[in-house]
């Protein structure tokens, strides 16, 4: 009897020590049954002053989940303690919406004060970016807690450069629990959105696995020179930057992925037939997508007791 008992003590500690094991859709549906509307409201006026935001706010998501795992760390402000993740490489001049996420929290706090962590309202507001922009939606886990401190290191180390090859893409995901077609899936992201010309450059200039007159387009308007116009825009899907459709993929399979990394999923290795299949079934992609987003929501959240629920999603309590 004593045997039995401090068995099921022990598979109750395994319960709880795991890492997700909290996480649930329903987790405020007692504390704060109007999150989903508040957040909803404030992404859609959002993305209606301006479409690229859905863009910027499913961005924001992934680089919070990669960084130490999805804490909300990456919207910290730098402190006299720590610097933050805002200045890393990845990061500085490119990640954006900060502001939008403020008032999504603002929207939160008014419904539900001191209720719901940061790292979620991210969470949320990703997936309702991908859903406004005309993409599939999934049952937002919820339950993680906010970091109280942030790490440009882990930051400049954590996420995939865009200089990446496809081995260390696949590494990258797979060292985080996703695998390689969670890998393709996820970065169907790149339907919507921009990217610099300080990303592309090289790839312009320099790749041949990339379709001409795309690449002459390109240079237009992204001098050659390191220094000039590095911030200069281009759209990640030429076609339909604003629409969560499966164009990327299309594109990809004609060469005409904007990053080297874009590329790199289709090029003659492991993860053509992904792709392909993505280009041509625009449910699978949606479907696949919706469950590698939840995958990536649950790396390493603060649950429990652990961290707290941040106020101010800028600065620890
Ligand atoms: C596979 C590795 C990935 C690499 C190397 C990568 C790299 C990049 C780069 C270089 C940019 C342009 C940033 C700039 O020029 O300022 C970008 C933009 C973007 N990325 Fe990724 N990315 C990856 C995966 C992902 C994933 C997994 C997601 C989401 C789940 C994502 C979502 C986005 C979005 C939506 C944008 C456009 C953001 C905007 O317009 O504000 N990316 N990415
Ligand atoms: C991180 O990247 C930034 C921007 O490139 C750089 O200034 C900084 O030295 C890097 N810091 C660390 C600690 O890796
Ligand atoms: C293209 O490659 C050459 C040779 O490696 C290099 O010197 C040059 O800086 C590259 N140009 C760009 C725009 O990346």
């Amino acid at each position: 009897m004593a045997l039995k008992t401090a068995i099921t003590f022990a598979i109750l500690l395994l319960f709880l020590g795991s890492s997700s094991a909290q996480l649930s859709p329903n987790f405020y549906s007692k504390s704060c049954p109007h999150l989903f509307t508040a957040v909803n409201s404030v992404v859609r006026s959002a993305i209606r002053n301006e479409a690229r935001m859905g863009a910027s706010l499913l961005r924001l998501f992934f680089h919070d989940c990669f960084v130490n795992g999805c804490d909300g760390s990456i919207l910290l402000d730098d402190t006299s303690s720590f610097t933050g993740e805002k200045g890393a490489l990845p990061n500085r001049n490119s990640a954006r919406g900060f502001n939008v996420v403020d008032n999504i929290k603002s929207a939160v706090e008014k419904v539900c004060p001191g209720v719901v962590s940061c790292a979620d309202v991210l969470a949320v507001a990703a997936r309702d970016s991908v859903v406004i922009l005309g993409g599939p939606n999934w049952n937002v886990k919820l339950g993680r807690r906010d970091a109280r401190t942030a790490s440009l290191t882990a930051a400049n180390n954590s996420i995939p450069p865009p200089t990446s090859n496809l081995n260390s893409l696949i590494s990258s995901f797979n060292s985080l629990g996703l695998s390689t077609k969670d890998l393709v899936a996820l970065s169907g992201s790149h339907t919507i959105g921009q990217a610099r010309c300080t990303n592309f450059r090289a790839r312009v200039y320099n790749e041949t696995n990339l379709d001409s007159s795309l690449a002459q387009t390109r240079r237009g308007n992204c001098p050659r020179a390191s220094g000039s116009g590095d911030n200069n825009l281009a759209p990640l899907d030429l076609q339909t930057p604003t629409t969560f459709d499966n164009n990327y993929f299309k594109n990809l399979v004609n060469r005409r992925g904007l990053l080297h990394s874009d590329q790199q999923l289709f090029n003659g290795g492991s993860t053509d037939s992904i792709v392909r299949a993505y280009s041509n079934n625009l449910n699978t992609f949606k479907s696949d997508f919706a469950n590698a987003m939840i995958k990536m929501g649950d790396i390493r959240p603060l649950t429990g007791s652990s961290g707290e629920v941040r106020k101010n999603c800028r600065r620890a309590n």
